[in-house]
């Protein structure tokens, strides 16, 4: 069996990419009494547990947004906070994510980012390049629409330098030049912490997406709430815009 066949309970056709706003680390440490940052630690413990869970659920792309554009308006401590973790994750678990066949790759600007935070994103890429079991997207200073600016740059860099026509840019053209491009899109995002917003994550990417909202905090998410996301995904009817199929048989 591939790992894309089966999901646990035995049904086919999984969410083959899950995307995930992981929200709520900060409330999850303030309902402790703790410092808001002390969330983010739990935060990874959960990373963990999914990323390894995932292709139980027959799931091949795992997206997960850890820190956006507009993060950086965060008090500098809790920023800190988070690269630190990144690259407490990256230096733990790496070798870990080489030999279970895991490719990793960073969505978002590299433009921004502090030298070592870059160096270890880097790394983590050129160390899983060559993997293909399973693909971790992690989205790190990634904003929506920063990731669409650039591509409109490059796309207007392209037709200066006379190496594209602008009747040429299409979906595709556009697409290819996201930080997310050569990926499927989402099938599935999940946002915890009961919030039910977008927050500028995969604004192109998820046209078409199920959207499922858990209310749980991001340090409590376990596999059973990815099984109850992909359960939930299971009853939606996804339609492109296209007709409901029992109308169309209906309609001969
Ligand atoms: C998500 O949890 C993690 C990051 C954005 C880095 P939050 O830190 O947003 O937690 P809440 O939403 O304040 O509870
Ligand atoms: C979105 O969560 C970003 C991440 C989970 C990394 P936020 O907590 O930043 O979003 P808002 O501010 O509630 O919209
Ligand atoms: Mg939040």
């Amino acid at each position: 069996m591939t790992i894309a066949d089966k999901d646990k309970t035995g049904a086919p056709a999984a969410p083959l990419h899950v995307a995930i706003v992981m929200d709520g680390n900060g409330r999850w440490a303030k309902r402790r009494g703790l410092p808001r940052h002390l969330g983010h630690p739990k935060g990874v413990e959960a990373i963990r547990r999914v990323v390894e869970a995932a292709p139980d659920y027959g799931v091949r792309w795992l997206t997960l947004y850890a820190f956006s554009t507009e993060n950086w308006r965060r008090p500098a401590g809790e920023v800190a906070e988070v690269m630190r973790l990144l690259k407490l994750y990256v230096n733990s678990d790496l070798d870990k994510l080489v030999r279970e066949g895991v490719k990793v790759r960073i969505l978002g600007r590299r433009e921004g980012l502090p030298p070592d935070i870059a160096e270890i994103v880097a790394r983590a890429e050129a160390k899983t390049a060559h993997n293909d079991r399973f693909f971790l997207q992690v989205a790190f200073n990634y904003g929506g629409r920063a990731d669409l600016v650039d591509a409109a740059r490059a796309l207007a860099a392209e037709v200066k330098a006379g190496r594209l026509s602008p009747e040429e840019i299409d979906d595709q053209a556009l697409e290819r030049r996201l930080s997310t491009g050569g990926l499927p899109a989402p099938d599935l995002v999940i946002r915890t912490s009961g919030e039910q917003r977008l927050s500028n994550f995969l604004l192109w990417e998820s046209a078409y997406s199920e959207f499922v909202f858990l209310d749980v905090l991001w340090p409590d998410f376990t596999p059973t709430h990815l099984g109850e996301a992909i359960a939930e995904f299971h009853k939606r009817e996804r339609r492109y815009g296209g007709a409901v199929a029992d109308d169309v048989l209906a309609a001969g």
